[in-house]
C-alpha cells in the first residue's frame, strides 16, 4: 500500500509535526507500505520529499522538495508533484496526517481528504474541529456528564479594547479565581499558554494566548496530577493503561514537553487500580461523545487532595516523537509502535 505522510503544516506545532512525523516514517513497516513523504511549509506550500528521513526534523528537507499537491487526476487520487515544466503523479491508497495543531489536526486537511474521497487516519471533520476547539469540546463534556475545569471565555476584540480590561479582570476573578490557565482555544503543545497566580498577570497572559486565537479560555487551576490514557479503534475503540507526566515546570509547558529532560513519565500511572479503570472508561466514553474515529490521546488532571478525575482534552493526532505518551502508552499494553502505526493505517481504510 502506498501512504502519503503529511508532515509540517501553517501552525504553531510545525516543528513538533516534523519530529513525530520522523518517527512514525521510522517505525512504519517498509515491506508493507511504500511511504511518501509529503511536508507542508509553514506558509503553506505543499512539497514532495524523497531525501533522507533525517533532513525533515532539522528543516533541511525544504531545499531538496519539489513543489506538489495533493489531489484528483482524471482516474487516480495521489500525489501530484512539479518537476521544471512538467509533473509526476504518484497513486496514493491512504494520507496520514501527522500534523499537529490548526491547518492540521483541526478538520481542514481533513475536508481536503474528504472531498478527494481520500482515506486518511484520524477522525473526520466535524470530530477533528471540535476536539481542537477547547470550548466546544468541554461544552459536549458537560453535556455528556463528564467533569472539566471550570472555563470562560474571552474573546481578543474585547482584550483589544482597554476600557474593558477591567471588566474582564472581575468577571475572572468571579467566575473562575486563582490560579487559572489562559489557552488559545485552538492549539496544542501547550503553545500560547499561561498560568496565571492573580488578577496582575492576567492581561498579559490573555494578550499572549490572543497571539494564536481570536478566542481565548480561561479555565480554574486544579492542583492535579497529569494522567494520559490512549484510544484507538473506530466503533468499538480500546483504551490503553493510562500513564502519568510529571513536568519539570510548573505545568507540562511547551519546553518541558520537548526540551526539558527532567520531565517523567510514569507508564503505568502509580495510582489505584478503581482510579486506573474510572479513567479508562472515561477516556472512551469521551472519544464516543466526540464521535472519534482512528486515534485520540485523552489528558486527565487528577486533583491532588480530592483523587476527583476531570477530563482537560482530546488530541486528535497526539505527539508520536520517540518520547511521546501516545505511541509509549500502547507499548506499555502490548502494542509495538510499528504494530500501531498499522493498525491506525488499517483503520482509515476499513
Ligand atoms: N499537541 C501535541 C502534539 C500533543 O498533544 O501531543
Ligand atoms: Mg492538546
Amino acid at each position: 500500500l502506498k501512504v502519503a505522510v503529511l508532515f509540517g503544516g501553517q501552525s504553531g506545532e510545525h516543528e513538533v509535526s516534523r519530529v513525530s512525523a520522523t518517527s512514525i516514517i521510522n517505525n512504519i513497516d517498509r515491506e508493507k507500505y511504500e511511504v511518501y513523504m509529503v511536508g507542508i511549509t509553514k506558509r503553506g506550500q505543499w512539497y514532495l520529499y524523497s531525501g533522507d528521513v533525517d533532513k525533515i526534523a532539522t528543516g533541511e528537507w525544504e531545499k531538496e522538495a519539489v513543489p506538489a499537491l495533493i489531489g484528483p487526476s482524471t482516474m487516480y487520487k495521489g500525489i501530484i508533484a512539479f518537476k521544471d515544466k512538467s509533473y509526476e503523479f504518484y497513486p496514493i491508497d491512504v494520507v496520514f496526517p501527522v500534523l499537529h495543531g490548526p491547518n492540521g489536526e483541526d478538520g481542514t486537511v481533513q475536508g481536503l481528504m474528504e472531498l478527494l474521497e481520500m482515506p486518511y487516519v484520524g477522525p473526520n471533520v466535524l470530530s477533528s474541529s471540535l476536539c481542537m476547539d477547547k470550548v466546544f469540546s468541554k461544552r459536549i463534556f458537560l453535556e455528556s456528564g463528564i467533569p472539566t475545569p471550570k472555563f470562560t471565555v474571552v474573546y481578543r476584540k474585547n482584550l483589544n479594547d482597554v476600557d474593558k480590561h477591567e471588566k474582564i479582570r472581575s468577571e475572572i476573578s468571579e467566575k473562575i479565581g486563582y490560579p487559572c490557565f489562559v489557552k488559545p482555544a485552538n492549539m496544542g503543545s501547550s503553545v500560547g499558554i499561561s498560568k496565571v497566580h492573580n488578577e496582575g498577570e492576567l492581561i498579559d497572559a490573555l494578550k499572549i494566548a490572543a497571539k494564536y486565537d481570536r478566542k481565548i479560555i480561561v479555565e480554574e487551576g486544579i492542583d492535579a496530577r497529569e494522567i494520559e490514557c490512549s484510544v484507538l479503534g473506530n466503533d468499538n475503540p480500546e483504551a490503553s493503561v493510562a500513564g502519568e507526566i510529571v513536568p519539570a515546570h510548573e505545568f507540562y509547558d511547551y519546553d518541558a514537553k520537548y526540551f526539558d529532560e527532567a520531565s517523567k513519565l510514569f507508564i503505568p500511572a502509580p495510582i489505584p487500580d478503581a482510579k486506573m479503570e474510572e479513567i479508562r472508561e472515561l477516556a472512551i466514553k469521551a472519544y464516543t461523545a466526540l464521535d472519534v474515529r482512528g486515534m485520540a490521546r485523552v489528558d486527565f488532571l487528577m486533583d491532588k487532595n480530592t483523587g476527583k478525575v476531570y477530563l482537560n482534552e482530546l488530541n486528535t493526532i497526539p505527539g508520536f516523537t520517540q518520547i511521546s505518551m501516545y505511541p509509549k502508552l500502547w507499548e506499555a499494553s502490548g502494542k509495538p509502535y510499528s504494530e500501531l502505526i498499522d493498525e491506525l493505517i488499517q483503520l482509515a481504510l476499513s
